[in-house]
């Protein structure tokens, strides 16, 4: 039986994002080119002109204004060659009018998907599966999801995580589950006794000391 746990390399949360070259629809790109200043959402899906993945492309391009407008590049990534993406991406503008308006890479070396760990043999050995990483704009990986083949991720949770994470970033504070922009957000815990008495005596909503939040 054949060994599906080959150790690839897998690029971790608080990495620096391995930089690469590569050939793509907006020609050839240097991701910390492509990623300075910004934030970068780089993600892979199995294969052009398939179901699932049409939909997911779809649904990045037709966010692409909002990512703009948080300060965010997309770049896709598949084990297909530039004609084909590029048919691909002709295909559904005419088909729906919807423009795949950010580069995809075209990985047919797999250099990419093997630097990130996008290739898992277990789940399919000639495409990649669906990774999601999400770089900021010191080049760190913050965020990282993996989806099987036959299920396509959820792009409601994808702007959910951008927006926790630079709202974490800029406000210092985290984030409780299922938070939503608007939310309250969690202040960190105090590291010393006068901070937790402080805090006793502050308008922060409190459960305990050690679980308090404010709105922003
Ligand atoms: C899809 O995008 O529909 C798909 C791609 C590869 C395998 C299975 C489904």
């Amino acid at each position: 039986m054949e060994d599906t746990n080959e150790i690839h390399s897998m690029p971790r949360i608080g990495d620096i994002a391995p930089d690469f070259e590569a050939s793509t629809t907006f020609g050839n790109l240097k991701l910390s080119d492509y990623g300075k200043d910004s934030w970068v959402i780089l993600f892979s899906h199995p294969a052009d002109f398939t179901p699932v993945c049409t939909t997911e492309m779809s649904g990045f391009a037709e966010e692409k204004k909002w990512f703009d407008d948080h300060n965010t590049k997309l770049m896709g990534l598949s084990i297909d060659s530039i004609h084909s993406h590029v048919a691909w991406v002709n295909n559904v503008k005419k088909n729906t009018g919807v423009l795949f308006d950010f580069p995809i890479i075209a990985d047919l070396d797999m250099k990419v998907s093997k630097m990130y760990g996008m290739l898992q043999p277990g789940e399919s050995e000639t495409s990649a599966v669906r990774a999601v990483f999400f770089i900021d704009p010191k080049q760190k990986i913050r965020l990282i999801m993996y989806y099987p083949l036959n299920v396509g991720r959820n792009m409601d949770e994808i702007k959910r995580s951008l927006e926790a994470l630079q709202t974490s970033d800029e406000h210092g504070v985290a984030l409780p589950l299922n938070w939503k922009k608007n939310d309250k957000v969690i202040v960190p815990p105090p590291k010393t006794v006068q901070e937790m008495t402080e805090r006793e005596n502050s308008d922060l909503e409190m459960v305990d000391f050690y679980l308090a939040k404010k709105s922003l």
